[in-house]
């Protein structure tokens, strides 16, 4: 995803200076050029060596010093980068940019920077509430610098609150969103829903399906990526919700319908990647179900076609978007359902293709339009094909 992409780490000196080596590790893996800066409080907590060792290039840490890759280091790290990231930024560091000193090689480097700057802070509760601090940040927001709060939960000197550096994965993805090119979802209100259904039948037995969750969470996090209002409904899955995205969590294929409903009437487009259970027990029983010799029969009762309803009560200028999750005669069983749903596309996969489909980081499909065009898309990792559906559907509405 950063494949190109020359990024500025500045590292200051706080405990959490360990987890940016595994965001610098992370970044690398993605393609970014991970070029650390590190202050000399950084080095006493985790030395130059761990990051040269994760990012493959050499780590500055010297206004004066020569570096293989940069004739001017505070220069070349500043105009060479596409993104200068700050974590964590202590509140030293905070107060060294807001001041806009220059007495070392990261605060030169801030200073001398036109791309996008990522300050994220770290530090002591009572510190990062200090008005000082406050008031710094305030000032950097006014630079046009991005600040991304911090965490709250325990810190390393013990004690709770607000001051934890966030969890790689959250600074990645206010990332990705940075250096995604322009945001061309911006403002664009969009439901997507994920996961399978749950049907209960006692209250500790429920009817469900293999679906995972991953495409639809990997479409709801490419549209906030792209600045787009996103609205999850999903149903109980092991995937962490993307940053910035609205989650309504479901569990049956009825309170889906309503989830969706409430919100129908506020969005553009709407995906939906959920496997929602065609039937549901006629009857939840209220205790569990006992064992017994004889055999037991569930009684099965139609849900209602959640998308089907979407299509009948289709406003102008709503785009709608479905999947096809199909076993045999994949164009055939997809192009009936993009009809009789009223849809504008469906992504059809055949489940049985390898790398396609539910639990897979990969899929595999096609897709059919409603003037009757399909389209052949290779193997893609969901994110990416997430990031494809969404070209698409820009292109459908005339983007
Ligand atoms: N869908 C829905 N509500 C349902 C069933 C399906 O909204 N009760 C949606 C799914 O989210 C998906 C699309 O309709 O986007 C197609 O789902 P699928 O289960 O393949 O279609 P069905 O119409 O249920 O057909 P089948 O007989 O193959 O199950």
């Amino acid at each position: 995803m950063l494949q190109g992409k020359w990024i500025t780490l500045g590292v200051s000196g706080g405990i959490a200076a360990y987890k940016a080596a595994d965001l610098a590790s992370k970044l690398t893996a993605q393609g970014a050029a991970v070029h650390v800066i590190l202050t000399a409080a950084a080095a006493r907590f985790v030395g130059p060596v761990t990051f040269a060792g994760v990012t493959g290039h050499f780590v500055h840490q010297d206004m004066f010093a020569n570096s293989p890759d940069c004739a001017i280091p505070h220069i070349d790290l500043a105009s060479r980068a596409d993104l200068l990231v700050i974590a964590p930024a202590t509140a030293n560091v905070l107060a060294k940019l807001a001041a806009g000193l220059a007495d070392d090689l990261l605060s030169a480097t801030a200073l001398a920077a036109t791309c996008p700057v990522l300050v994220c802070p770290a530090m002591n509760a009572a510190m990062y509430q200090h008005p000082a601090v406050q008031k710094n940040l305030q000032v950097l927001e006014s630079y046009g610098y991005h600040i991304l709060e911090p965490a709250s939960g325990r810190m390393a000197c013990g004690t709770v609150g607000k001051g934890r550096l966030p969890e790689t994965s959250v600074i990645l993805e206010k990332i990705y969103q940075l250096l995604t090119p322009q945001g061309n979802l911006s403002g664009l209100k969009v439901l997507v829903t994920a996961g399978g259904t749950r049907e209960p039948i006692d209250p500790v037995r429920y009817i469900s399906n293999r679906s995972s969750g991953k495409m639809g969470y990997a479409l709801a996090r490419a549209a906030a990526q792209r600045g787009a209002r996103v609205t999850l409904v999903t149903t109980p899955t092991a995937l962490e919700p993307p940053p910035g995205v609205e989650v309504v969590r479901v569990e049956t294929a009825q309170q889906m319908l309503e989830a969706v409903m409430a919100v129908y009437d506020r969005v553009e487009v709407v995906i939906k990647a959920a496997a929602v259970a065609d039937y549901r027990p006629a009857r939840m029983a209220e205790q569990k179900i006992k064992k017994s010799d004889a055999m037991l029969v569930l009684e099965l009762v139609k849900n209602p076609d959640i998308l089907g309803q979407l299509g009948q009560h289709k406003r102008p200028g709503v785009t709608l978007v479905g999947f096809a999750a199909e076993t045999a005669d994949l164009l055939q069983n997809a192009a009936d359902k993009l009809r009789r749903k009223n849809l504008d596309l469906i992504v059809a996969n055949d489940v049985t293709v390898p790398g396609a489909g539910f639990g897979s980081d990969t899929n595999v499909v096609k897709l059919l339009y409603a003037d009757g065009s399909v389209k052949d898309v290779p193997r893609l990792d969901k994110l990416e094909l997430a990031h494809l559906i969404w070209d698409e559907v820009l292109r459908l509405r005339g983007k």
